[in-house]
């Protein structure tokens, strides 16, 4: 596996890789890799010829006073973890390169990245389509793998790619979870145990939600009742939103069906937590649900 910190590098190992013929995957990443990072890798690696991981802490899409600074890292895990996965290259651009003097041009989708994390967090999305658009352009993939995890992050990026007419086909993944229920996150690591058993309450809250979908409720103002409850029990818990929205175009649903995509995002503690299902899919990371 090749590490590579030049755009230019990239650029050029990229170029050779296609003017071969071979198709090339990219899974953009902000490192400290975990197993839903390595599930993107492994079926990008089923999908190409060459398989290209990003690590880059994106400082555009952190707000004033989120955790930039904070954010866990550790190249050598990574290192090691993207290699186990498959990876021929890994990307790790400086915020120099990536930003150098004079930087002024930003991808910004409209609709589609302004309410649930767009609301809370202003600016976030911007940094994100640039920062992938930017990735895009420099690997240019036959292939990009993003999780479901960050539902409205992926629903953005195929807005963007589909207005922007990139030859990329984007590619959706499956939340990988604990065993018991937690959705992987990077910022999983901030959790006190206590407050790692707090942050259950998040794929507690979905599971029931889709069960009370399972015996037919369809009214959101009674699932998201529901849903309320279970996180307001928890001492440690603040809602940020819960949201019941068109699988999308993110628009707001009244009444749940089939497309229905419920998100939530929770703060435990210090640390702000999102998670999501497909109401109608169920909850699929354990037989309980
Ligand atoms: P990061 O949070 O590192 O996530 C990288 C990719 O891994 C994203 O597509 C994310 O949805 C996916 N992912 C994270 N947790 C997952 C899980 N539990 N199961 C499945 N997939 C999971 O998302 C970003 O970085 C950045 O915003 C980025 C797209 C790299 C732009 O900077």
């Amino acid at each position: 596996m090749d590490i590579i910190e030049s755009v230019r590098e990239m650029k050029r190992i990229a170029a050779a890789a296609r003017e071969a013929g071979r198709r090339i995957s990219f899974v953009p990443t902000m490192g400290f890799l975990h197993e839903g990072h390595a599930s993107l890798m492994r079926e990008g690696r089923r999908r190409g010829d060459l398989l290209v991981v990003s690590i880059f802490v994106n400082p555009t899409q952190f707000g004033a006073g989120e955790d930039f600074e904070a954010y866990p890292r550790d190249l050598a895990r990574d290192t090691a973890v993207a290699l186990e996965s498959g990876a021929d290259v890994l990307f790790v651009p400086k915020a120099s390169e990536m930003y150098p003097a004079g930087f002024q041009t930003w991808v910004n989708v409209e609709t589609v990245s302004l309410p649930m994390c767009g609301a809370s967090r202003p600016g976030h999305f911007r940094g994100v389509t640039t920062v992938v658009a930017k990735l895009f352009n420099i690997v240019r993939p036959t292939a990009a793998l993003f999780g479901e995890k960050d539902y409205q992050q992926l629903a953005v990026i195929r807005r963007m790619v589909a207005d922007l007419d990139m030859e990329v086909e984007v590619v959706g993944m499956p939340t990988v979870r604990e065993a018991d229920g937690l959705a992987l996150s990077s910022r999983n690591s901030y959790l006190s145990p206590d407050e790692r058993r707090s942050a259950l309450c998040l794929s507690r809250a979905l599971a029931a939600a889709c069960a009370r979908y399972r015996t037919g409720e369809r009214s959101v103002a009674r699932l998201r009742e529901e849903v309320m409850a279970i996180i307001l029990k928890e001492p440690k818990a603040d809602i940020d939103y819960v949201e019941f929205r068109d699988g999308d175009t993110l628009e707001e649903v009244e009444n749940a069906d089939g497309r229905t995509v419920l998100a939530l995002a929770v703060r435990i503690g210090r640390t702000r937590l999102i998670d999501n299902t497909m109401i109608g899919r169920g909850f699929t990371w354990n037989e309980r649900c």
